[in-house]
């Protein structure tokens, strides 16, 4: 087995790296692409060499022999030791849309709700807005600027809108960032989801359910535990996601579970974390890409902590909001693993959110504070 290569998956820290292998179809070999890739022990490497430069003896021949061998006996743990490095001045940004709400029209053509914002600052990110109407090139220069990307769940066309034209040039850009090894992570929250399938699959394959305000448990796949987003899920709150009605549902279309598994693209490209049902169809409520640090949910964790809409079933449990705070955790630590550059002159040119001012709408609108633009 040792023809394979070492495959880290993220956030399992040492546990998560194996000796993969490359050609055999073990469940192993879907590793994400970015993550297979040979990682020499370089910290050993360096040791040896300047030991051999000081020395140069025969002595230190022996000492080398002594090292080797002390070494080997920690081969595992010098290889686990290898994090790639971390940015930790993660910027995200989050996709605006079309204010497709007639009542809200005059407040600004395009959005944000600012619950997604917060969610994300509250983990260590800053967000910037990304706005519709640009030109494509644009869309590539704030690319290179940002470490992560937010698609927000909303009401647009999935196949006729801004919101899709700019979800598609970040989501080609990504592909192939992540095939040359640019790490750059995507997130789906409901619209986001949905239009990942499109992207995906080229395809429209929803289809109506009755899953408009209300709050479900997930339930599980069987081999949700190795996963990279459920993977580090502690205990008590992998027990509270799987039995309480915690993941709000906003949405009248959904992926069902039928579809997904006659569709060869999406069924090649996604892992299905966790489906739900709306009493009559299965369908697809979390899932994460196999090759790509890419994943979606068609339920919303940001609701949990900020939207407050008095005739909803959004739970504001403790374990509801610190399920919202876990995603949000995994996904800025995603982020983390970004290394382009928000430069000083990247943020003349594309503002962070703190530049904006949120109203208020929690009277007019599902939305508590949103963001117009
Ligand atoms: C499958 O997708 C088609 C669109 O291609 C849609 O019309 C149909 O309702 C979907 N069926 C199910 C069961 O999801
Ligand atoms: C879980 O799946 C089962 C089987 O399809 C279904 O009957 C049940 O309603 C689902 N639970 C939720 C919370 O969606
Ligand atoms: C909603 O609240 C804002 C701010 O308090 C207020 O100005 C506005 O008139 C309210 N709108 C409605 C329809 O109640």
């Amino acid at each position: 087995m040792q023809c394979g290569v070492l495959c880290c998956e993220p956030g399992r820290r040492s546990r998560g790296c194996r000796i993969l292998p490359a050609v055999c179809h073990t469940p192993y070999s879907r590793c994400p692409l970015p993550w297979r890739q040979c990682r020499p022990p370089i910290r050993k490497e360096r040791l040896i060499r300047s030991a051999a430069i000081v020395m140069g003896t025969a002595a230190a021949l022996g000492l080398l022999a002594a090292l080797l061998l002390l070494t080997t006996g920690t081969w595992g743990s010098s290889i686990h030791s290898h994090q790639p490095p971390i940015n930790d001045r993660p910027v995200i940004g989050v996709l605006a849309q079309e204010t497709h709400f007639k009542n809200l029209r005059s407040l600004g053509r395009s959005y944000i709700a600012a619950s997604y914002v917060k969610t994300l600052e509250s983990a260590g990110a800053r967000v910037i807005p990304i706005k519709i109407n640009l030109p494509d090139e644009e869309y590539v220069k704030i690319f290179k600027t940002i470490n992560g990307f937010l698609l927000p769940g909303g009401g647009v066309d999935l196949q006729n809108s801004e919101y899709a034209r700019v979800a598609k040039i970040f989501y080609d850009l990504a592909l192939t960032a992540n095939d040359k090894g640019d790490y750059f992570p995507i997130w789906g929250t409901c619209l986001g989801f949905e239009q990942m399938t499109v992207l995906t699959s080229g395809e429209l394959l929803l289809t109506l359910t009755k899953t408009e305000d209300i709050s479900l448990p997930l339930n599980f796949t069987k081999n949700v535990l190795e996963s990279r987003l459920f993977g580090n899920i502690p205990d008590r709150l992998y027990t509270a996601l799987s039995s309480m009605s915690i993941t709000a549902n906003f949405h009248s279309w959904s992926l069902s579970l039928q579809n997904f598994t006659a569709n060869e693209k999406l069924r090649k490209f996604y892992h299905i974390l966790s489906t739900n049902s709306d009493g009559i169809l299965d369908f697809i409520s979390t899932f994460e890409a196999y090759d790509y640090p890419f994943y979606g949910v068609q339920w919303h964790p940001e609701k949990n902590p900020f939207e407050w809409k008095k005739t909803s079933d959004i739970s504001h449990t403790a374990e509801g909001v610190q399920v919202a705070f876990y995603m949000a955790d995994f996904f800025v630590s995603e982020a983390r693993k970004s290394h382009h550059q928000f430069s000083d002159a990247a943020q003349v040119q594309y503002p962070l959110i703190y530049n904006y001012c949120p109203l208020y709408t929690g009277n007019i609108s599902v939305f508590e504070q949103m963001y117009f633009f």
